[in-house]
């Protein structure tokens, strides 16, 4: 497929007014994606668990407007008070994402969005944000058009997703997206993300995510400057190749569900991310020592315990801890006793694998 097959022809009708809603939610990448090219494009492969409890609600309410302009025309609110300060970002949004879906200028919008989770956690809301926008986006253009197929409903909100932030493109469905082009994973693409086609074992069922909230204040450095600094960095090209071997060996694991290794890649994956940032120019530290103080203590605790604790990162100081949930009797209890205390105001989320974006 290619970018010109998500622009539509023709609608059969534009409907005078109407109100679309969906919940989204967040991703965990396993394999991560770090570094990209115009458009969004990936630099190099990825693959994420789709979370439950990390999620954004969103409605759009449209109504045709009376005289056309050439203007977008919207009114932005969260967590129901208005909020001016997020509008640049979505009016950047709409106008990458305008060729793929030409009616939205016809249109007056009402944004109503809100998330599950604290804002300014530290969590990133903009792959739960950017998907539910997406959406209801989409949700419209399905009611204007003639009958389209659900891969090609899926494939093309993953696509416009992925225009408003990359990794919002895997969290449509679940339990696991991979995104990005890779020889080991027929149908990949680096225009949208796909549900995982190869078989999961039942280890990784209602698989858990607790997240703990290390550092909540304004990342030092954004994500969009981090991909950027990966143009010239000096391990890019290696780090690249690593990305596609690990997914390859991915496949193995997750179909047997061998956790030492799923654990050997999940935390190779997220300290690498982190080496990638401590070694480009100009380089920078998200991790806190309380991150550090977590990790430690996981090893700690998963040798003397037996169990398949392990932790991965985004792309800031918070951990996100993976566990099995024949193993959340003994988890849970070490993660209250143990870790809690390294957290920013003793702040965790309970989170957990997931199906994908719902329809309100
Ligand atoms: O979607 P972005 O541009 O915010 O990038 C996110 C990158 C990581 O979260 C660090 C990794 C990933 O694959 O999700």
């Amino acid at each position: 497929m290619s970018e010109k097959d998500f622009i539509p022809s023709s609608y059969i009708t534009l409907k005078e007014e109407g109100i679309v809603g969906y919940t989204s939610p967040s991703n965990i990448a396993l394999v991560k994606y770090w570094g990209k090219r115009e458009n969004q494009i990936p630099a190099n492969p990825s693959i994420s668990f789709t979370l439950t409890a990390c999620m954004t609600k969103t409605s759009v309410e449209y109504k045709k407007k009376i005289r056309k302009d050439n203007e977008f025309s919207f009114d932005l609110f969260f967590e129901d008070q208005p909020k001016e300060e997020f509008k640049p970002k979505i009016k950047t949004f709409l106008k990458r994402i305008e060729k793929y879906l030409p009616f939205l200028k016809e249109y007056h919008l009402v944004i109503k969005t809100s998330n599950t989770f604290p804002h300014s956690s530290g969590i990133a809301s903009s792959a739960s944000g950017m998907s539910a926008l997406a959406l209801c986006f989409m949700e419209m253009e399905r009611t204007f058009s003639a009958p389209i197929t659900d891969d090609f409903f899926n494939n093309k909100i993953s696509f416009i997703s992925r225009l408003g932030s990359g990794s919002a493109c895997r969290s449509i469905e679940g339990p696991l997206v991979q995104w990005g082009e890779t020889s080991s994973v027929e149908g990949s693409s680096n225009l949208f993300g796909v549900k995982y086609p190869y078989k999961v074992h039942d280890i990784f069922n209602n698989f858990h995510d607790t997240i703990l909230l290390v550092d909540k204040g304004e990342k030092q450095v954004s994500s969009t400057v981090g991909h950027e600094l990966m143009h010239g960095h000096p391990f890019a090209s290696q780090r690249f190749e690593q990305a596609h071997e690990n997914l390859d060996k991915l496949r193995t694991i997750l179909a047997e569900g061998n956790l030492n290794d799923f654990i050997g890649i999940v935390e190779s994956e997220a300290l690498t991310l982190h080496a990638m940032m401590m070694t480009s120019h100009p380089y920078f530290i998200l991790m806190k020592p309380n991150t550090l103080s977590i990790i430690n203590e996981i090893w700690k605790f998963r040798q003397t315990s037996n169990t398949h604790v392990c932790f991965t990162l985004d792309a800031g100081a918070n951990v996100h801890v993976l566990y099995p949930e024949n193993e959340k009797d003994i988890v849970f209890p070490f993660i209250k006793e143990k870790l809690i205390s390294f957290c920013q105001n003793g702040q965790y989320i309970c989170d957990r694998i997931g199906l994908g974006a719902k329809k309100l």
